[in-house]
């Protein structure tokens, strides 16, 4: 199989490619390498230098003929999408399209979206499966909305088969350590634990202690990122075996608190990390668990290393091969 991974360079796009060429299959990466590491790209695939944003190069790409594409180019940070929706629309929506429409013109049949939980907003009830109402509370998790809304209408007007993978708490790295890249300045909870447990930032700050849940912090679906990455390959045999389109959650369906977290990470780490419980951050839900039936079912995915301590072990040990760098 010929897959071309937009945003291959990064974090997800990184443990996807890896999962492909285990088998041999034969992997393109695209990517401005704004965020992802030309480190990440495997020296098996290849490797294009591109913005999604230029439909002229993502169609002089596209043009090589691929069985699938893979979109994982998405600027990802709920916050930020708030302060800059135009950077987000830019990208988000208008490159999103640009690989959609440079599809249809150039025979593709075959997409995949790295999609959000973010779609859902707020949770009306737990755990959240894909029936779930659909209204996001920041213009990242709309982004993600708007997407999957044109992939349907494309799928019915030009024949694009897709599938649609709202993903929880992406999380984790590959068991086998073959990805090192760290993300810069990350906003997410566990990569930020990592930082503080590193001595690279100061302290943990918790956002909110007072929530309606067993240790009054967040809780969340916390998944690792090859598992999430195995359902990216399960999706592309599904749709070359000419199964049709879907749209699946892929969640460990196992809530996690902040305070679990940190009290998993100081014991795997040592380290004490130092925190502090402030307030509430806007926008947050108590609690957020998915329902993964509908991938079991369809995709036959299951969250098979997205254990606690699985999660913080193998993060561990790549903030501790970039503990020489990180200090300096
Ligand atoms: C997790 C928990 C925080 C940081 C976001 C995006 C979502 C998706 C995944 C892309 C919450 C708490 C966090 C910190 C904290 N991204 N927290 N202190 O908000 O669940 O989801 O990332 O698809 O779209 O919204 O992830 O890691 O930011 O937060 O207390 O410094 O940790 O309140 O309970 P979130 P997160």
């Amino acid at each position: 199989m010929k897959v071309l991974l937009f945003g291959g360079a990064g974090y997800i796009g990184t443990h996807v490619a890896l999962q492909f060429l285990d088998r041999n299959d034969t992997v393109g990466i695209f990517d401005n390498l704004s965020s992802g590491l030309r480190t990440n790209v495997h020296e098996k695939a290849l490797f294009f230098e591109g913005d999604i944003r230029d439909k002229q190069r993502v169609v002089e790409v596209l043009k090589q003929g691929w069985d699938v594409v893979i979109h994982l180019a998405a600027y990802k940070a709920a916050g930020e999408s708030m302060l800059k929706p135009i950077k987000y629309s830019e990208n988000n929506i208008t490159g999103s399209l640009n690989l959609i429409t440079g599809c249809i013109e150039t025979g593709v049949k075959h997409f995949i979206l790295s999609s959000s939980a973010a779609v859902y907003g707020e949770p009306t009830y737990l755990p959240v499966d894909e029936k779930h109402p659909k209204n996001p509370t920041n213009y990242y998790g709309y982004t993600k909305l708007c997407i999957e809304e044109n992939l349907k209408w494309y799928s019915e007007l030009k024949g694009l088969a897709y599938v649609s993978l709202r993903y929880f708490n992406a999380a984790g790295y590959d068991e086998d350590g073959r990805m090192l890249g760290l993300e810069n300045n990350p906003a997410n909870l566990i990569p930020v634990v990592m930082e503080v447990a590193c001595g690279i930032r100061p302290n943990l700050l918790v956002f909110g202690n007072d929530y309606d849940t067993t240790d009054g912090t967040g809780v969340r679906d916390y998944v690792h990122v090859t598992d999430l990455a195995k359902g990216h390959v399960l999706a592309a045999d599904h749709l070359l075996a000419g199964k049709g389109s879907l749209i699946v959650n892929l969640g460990s369906e196992e809530g996690l608190s902040v305070q679990q977290i940190l009290d998993t990470a100081r014991e795997i780490t040592k380290k004490p990390i130092d925190t502090q419980y402030v307030d509430r951050r806007a926008g947050d839900p108590a609690k957020l668990v998915a329902s993964s039936k509908m991938a079991n079912k369809t995709l036959g995915w299951k969250a098979e290393h997205s254990s606690v301590e699985n999660i913080i072990k193998t993060t561990w040990r790549v903030y501790q091969a970039n503990q020489k760098h990180l200090e300096h």
